[in-house]
């Protein structure tokens, strides 16, 4: 049967990566996959983090299955994280599900259900893996304008433009925060506009939220998805706890849908859960178990805020020293848009040529779009890194 088929494409994140574990250089740089690094090139285990984990393992006294909508206290504590009280809590209803994209994968399940016919709107550029996502759930995956290459800004003229133009039949996936590839955020004001133009035309808001905290804080981070919450009739929310807590190979993530009242609420609870039964069953509990813990114990909760903190400061650390080393060294301001964008990543606006030869000549391995993880740039190797962007853009 199987010769019947060709070779898959792989994803181009997990690609690299390949690629860049193979490569034998000792002073190779990988800014490839969205992975937070800490000052000795380690992705740690948060302290909030262990301490919850020698909790649960002290004090669980059993693994029996949870249910098929998983860790209750889990998704309530996200629900409070994430929405606070810009909507009534009637009207969320949530299912855990096996990290951002088991979310992600989730909602778009019950949208294909209820608009078998509806096209589905992401952003241009967006996470890679957002299109086959919609593809392989039937919905018709469609651009809005998104990053201007030349300006490294939002053009958010031509996006505002092309989301009057849609209508009921239509989803609008929007990055919550920290937007992924390009790092070029909405501002609250933009978020006002974009929540305006969904109420009138009755677009769907689908808001995908992988790195809440790693912006401007948890607060300033969900300003965007709590004006759409507060002022639209329905909307899904698709939450990952891989990025924020540091639990990515744990898979913890909550599929969000608000309804315009109990009834709807309950309705999309049962559809989701639905959907989880008959794709695998129920989402695994360690990293939800983990997130509860962490969320309801004051001390904890707070230890955990201050390693966002960190993680948020250091980001915004190797944005400055980046930005400037290239500015000493070329006496230019063509890459002081790293400083302002914000969150995991920066979209530098380099040709696949130039990205190709980066990896060839220096050893620094970025996507094929020149999206570049600024959370794991190496902070002794920002020199190198200045000196080879220089040389290739020259
Ligand atoms: C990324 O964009 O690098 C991360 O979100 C990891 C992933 O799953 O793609």
């Amino acid at each position: 049967m199987f010769e019947k088929l060709q070779k898959a494409p792989l994803d181009k994140i997990f690609k690299l990566l390949a690629e860049y574990r193979a490569d034998e250089r000792t002073d190779k740089i990988d800014l490839g996959i969205g992975v937070y690094k800490d000052k000795n090139g380690n992705t740690p285990i948060m302290s909030s983090v262990r301490k919850a984990e020698k909790q649960i393992f002290d004090e669980a006294t059993t693994k029996t299955y949870i249910g098929v909508s998983g860790n209750r206290g889990f998704c309530d504590a996200i629900a409070d994280l994430v929405f606070d009280n810009s909507v009534d809590g009637s009207r969320i209803s949530s299912v855990q599900a096996p990290g951002g994209t088991g979310s992600i994968w989730v909602l778009l399940q019950v949208i294909k259900r209820a608009r078998p016919n509806g096209k589905i709107w992401i952003s241009d550029p967006s996470w890679p893996n957002h299109y086959p996502m919609c593809q392989l759930a039937g919905l018709e995956p469609n651009y809005y304008p998104y990053f201007d290459h030349e300006t490294g800004k939002v053009k958010f003229d031509e996006m505002l433009a092309c989301l009057d133009g849609l209508s009921e039949e239509d989803t609008v996936l929007l990055h919550g925060c920290c937007h992924n590839p390009t790092g070029a955020n909405l501002t609250n004001d933009q978020w006002d506009k974009v929540a305006q133009s969904l109420k009138r035309t009755g677009a769907f808001p689908f808001v995908d939220l992988a790195y809440l905290g790693f912006g401007e804080g948890l607060e300033q981070d969900a300003y965007g998805l709590r004006k759409l919450a507060s002022t639209q009739p329905e909307m899904m929310l698709a939450f990952s706890a891989s990025k924020n807590f540091g639990l990515y190979r744990e898979r913890a993530g909550v599929a969000f849908c608000i309804g315009k009242d109990q009834l709807a609420a309950d309705i999309a609870f049962s559809q989701m859960g639905n959907v989880v039964r008959a794709s695998y069953s129920q989402p695994p509990d360690h990293g939800a178990e983990i997130v509860r813990v962490i969320l309801n114990d004051k001390d904890l909760r707070k230890e955990w805020e201050g390693e966002v903190k960190e993680v948020r400061e250091r980001v915004k650390y190797l944005r400055k020293k980046l930005a400037n080393a290239i500015r000493e060294r070329s006496n230019s301001s063509d890459f002081d848009f790293i400083v302002e964008h914000s969150g995991m990543f920066s979209l530098l606006g380099l040709t696949l040529e130039q990205v190709n030869e980066l990896k060839k000549q220096s050893a620094i391995y970025m996507l094929d779009d020149s999206r570049i993880s600024i959370a794991g740039i190496p902070e002794e190797k920002i020199a190198q890194m200045a000196d080879a962007l220089i040389k290739i853009t020259r």
